[in-house]
């Protein structure tokens, strides 16, 4: 079976083939980074207009490269949220409009299913259960997943993702939109011991999480040093970036040890990070687990993990579709619940 997946819930326009005999087909994308660069973040309205320009396009050209027709798709999957209205809208109506004309099932993913499931596209892949952390720019959340649809919320933040927190703070360094990756490269140069800033809710027994005090405590530093030099700029990166990793990783052992489990899956842009990734390595290792990560190229959004969640969800098809609607804001557990 041929799965098409299409992505379009923020900044990002994916489209990817999916085979559930031969694997990965094809995997394009293309990121809005230039066009939201200059207003510092998102734009919504600007988002959905370029997903317009850019999908058919993307999939005219993911289809010539992979060697197939568009009549070979045998299923349509498409991202119904969470994610911004507008842009999730122009993903759903290509992948309707497309499901009318093929005569072919059309399904919706949630997006962060789709995060959540893309590291069982790596080799080595990963066996139920495990827990995984979900950290995008808009989540961070520990889940117990015992299957597929089968998730169970472990904790979460409870304001910002650590995602959001490293966008916030970069751009109070003066680093450009996106931050995170801009934020990881200036503290490669830096000391994560300059600065001792807090480890949010690191003692609070649970798994709940909470980010926005740190961004608040580099405000305060910034403020309370009279110039910036670059040197200063890395540790301040370094030494923000070091907090969040430690709590992250503090954690992710804790949910390990409550759910008496070895094997931790790591999903989300926030994935990307390098220091994050030693730091869970090392942390895992150390009580004889595994660690898995997505592709690093599938840790930010892309088509291939909605193709690759619809190849899990319905490995045989599915009858009818999924009509027009989008979830802007939708809860994973009670979509899991709910189907
Ligand atoms: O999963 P994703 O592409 O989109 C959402 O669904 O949110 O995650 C994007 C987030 C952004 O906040 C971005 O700054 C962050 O992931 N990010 C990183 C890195 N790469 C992406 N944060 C820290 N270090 C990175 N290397
Ligand atoms: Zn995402």
């Amino acid at each position: 079976m041929l799965i098409l997946g299409i992505e379009t819930s923020c900044d990002e326009t994916g489209a990817a083939l999916y085979d559930t005999e031969k694997g990965l087909l094809g995997d394009v994308l293309h990121s809005q980074v230039d066009l939201h660069a200059v207003y510092g973040g998102v734009v919504p309205e600007l988002a959905s207009r370029d997903h317009v320009r850019r999908l058919l396009p993307l999939t005219r050209s993911l289809l010539e490269r992979a060697g197939r027709r568009v009549e070979d798709v045998d299923m349509v999957a498409f991202t119904q949220g969470p994610g911004l209205g507008g842009a999730l809208l122009v993903g759903a109506s290509v992948a309707a409009g497309l499901g009318l004309a093929l005569e072919k099932p059309v399904v919706g993913i949630h997006h962060l299913e789709g995060h959540l499931l893309s590291p069982l596209l790596a080799e080595p892949r990963p066996e139920f259960p495990f827990v995984a952390l979900l950290v995008s720019g808009g989540h961070t959340q520990l889940m117990r997943v015992d299957g597929v649809g089968r998730y169970a919320m472990l904790g979460e933040t409870q304001d910002d993702a650590a995602g959001e927190a490293f966008d916030k703070t970069a751009t109070l360094l003066g680093l450009g939109y996106p931050g995170g990756p801009a934020l990881a490269r200036l503290a490669e140069n830096g000391d994560p011991k300059r600065f001792a800033f807090p480890r949010p809710m690191l003692a609070s027994g649970d798994l709940a999480f909470s980010f926005s005090g740190l961004k608040t405590a580099v405000l305060t530093r910034v403020r309370e040093l009279a110039a910036l030099d670059e040197k200063t700029r890395a540790d301040l990166a370094a030494s923000f970036q070091a907090a969040v990793v430690d709590v992250l990783v503090a954690k992710c052992l804790q949910a390990l040890d409550q759910e008496g489990m070895q094997r931790l899956v790591v999903a989300g842009g926030v994935g990307a990070n390098t220091m994050l990734r030693e730091g869970l390595q090392r942390g895992v290792a150390r009580r004889g687990g595994t660690v898995y990560f997505p592709p690093l190229a599938l840790c930010t959004d892309n088509g291939a993990m909605i193709a690759f969640a619809a190849a899990l969800k319905y490995p045989h098809g599915r009858a009818g579709d999924e009509g027009f609607e989008v979830h802007p804001r939708w809860d994973l557990a009670s979509a899991a619940r709910a189907r």
